[in-house]
């Protein structure tokens, strides 16, 4: 075997971001959004994508070539040749980098044949991504290797969803760690009100567990709707945000909320299937990139 292309998938948040750093629970989704890596066996590095053609670069190319590094301490990687495609917006909270991280770590796994797991993999994307984030969850990486609907921390799958999954991406760059650390200030500077928001997160996510078992959109709406309202609380919406979250609302979706950090990047809305279309005008009209998706059980995957 000299080439083989893995792909796996970004993801949003049902419920639960920012309350899950405090250990709170959260249901988050692999969606229909993927990163296709290529690999061919070479006797130099070359990584391509539309960032361009490079060796090891670790401006452009931090966590294929963090992959690459760490791969090359189990298995006599030469060279290798990668070229990277993706329908995931980068930095705008739908897991783009955890999605190439686990796509690249199948490709060279299956290439060189290290043996790995798809729970050593989850386990490895996540030590990349810490090293070069500082911080990060385990989710995105968790998520993008086993797709499906999540619910974290315990890390329990449950069915996946059948409804319309519309995204809205503001187009707006958001530093997760800084919004992270924003909230972190106001738990500080008001525990006694930050902590029991967070906690109710953490209940809505619990009780939306039961509610996706039975797949109940409509209340799966209502209780995004109330974790939206409180993300609001904690400061973590922007204008922008709201434009294409009541926009939708409007258009006749179950539900719309923040997905990821906040602070800019992307919305999403649950509709029921014939109104996506519907939604993703409205999302358009209001000033986003709307980009209509299904929830995927498929996580990191070779592609034929
Ligand atoms: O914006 P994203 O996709 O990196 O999601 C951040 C989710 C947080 O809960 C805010 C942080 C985290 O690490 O879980």
């Amino acid at each position: 075997m000299q080439t083989i292309t893995c792909s796996a998938p970004g993801k949003i948040y049902l419920f639960g971001e920012h309350a899950v750093v405090y250990g709170e629970s959260a249901i988050c989704c692999a969606v229909d959004l993927r990163t296709q890596v290529r690999a061919s066996l070479s006797d130099t590095i070359r990584i391509s994508s539309v960032l361009g053609d490079t060796g090891l670069d670790h401006d452009r190319y931090p966590y294929v070539s963090s992959v690459i590094e760490k791969m090359s301490e189990m298995a006599d990687i030469k060279g290798i040749k990668l070229r990277i495609d993706s329908d995931i917006p980068v930095g705008s909270g739908l897991g783009s980098s955890a999605a190439v991280t686990i796509a690249t770590i199948q490709a060279l796994n299956l290439l060189f044949g290290c043996g790995l797991g798809p729970e050593d993999i989850a386990t490895l994307g996540h030590s990349i991504e810490r090293r070069i984030q500082g911080a990060a969850s385990p989710t995105d990486t968790y998520v993008s290797t086993m797709g499906g609907v999540v619910i974290v921390p315990v890390k329990k799958k449950l069915n996946i969803i059948d409804c319309g999954i519309v995204i809205g991406n503001t187009g707006k760059f958001s530093s997760t760690r800084q919004l992270v650390s924003n909230v972190a200030l106001l738990k500080k500077n008001y525990p006694q009100i930050i902590d029991p928001i967070l906690s109710t997160i953490g209940r809505i996510s619990i009780t939306g567990e039961e509610l996706v078992i039975k797949q109940e959109y409509g209340s799966i709406g209502e209780l995004m709707n109330i974790n939206q309202g409180l993300l609001d609380a904690i400061g973590v919406s922007s204008p922008e945000l709201a434009d294409l979250i009541f926009a939708a609302r409007s258009a006749g979706a179950y539900s719309a909320k923040i997905t990821g950090a906040g602070g800019g990047g992307c919305m999403v809305a649950l509709t029921q299937l014939p109104d996506v279309e519907k939604v993703a005008s409205a999302i358009t009209r209001a000033g986003g990139e709307a980009i209509i998706t299904r929830i995927t059980e498929h996580g990191v995957r070779v592609e034929h």
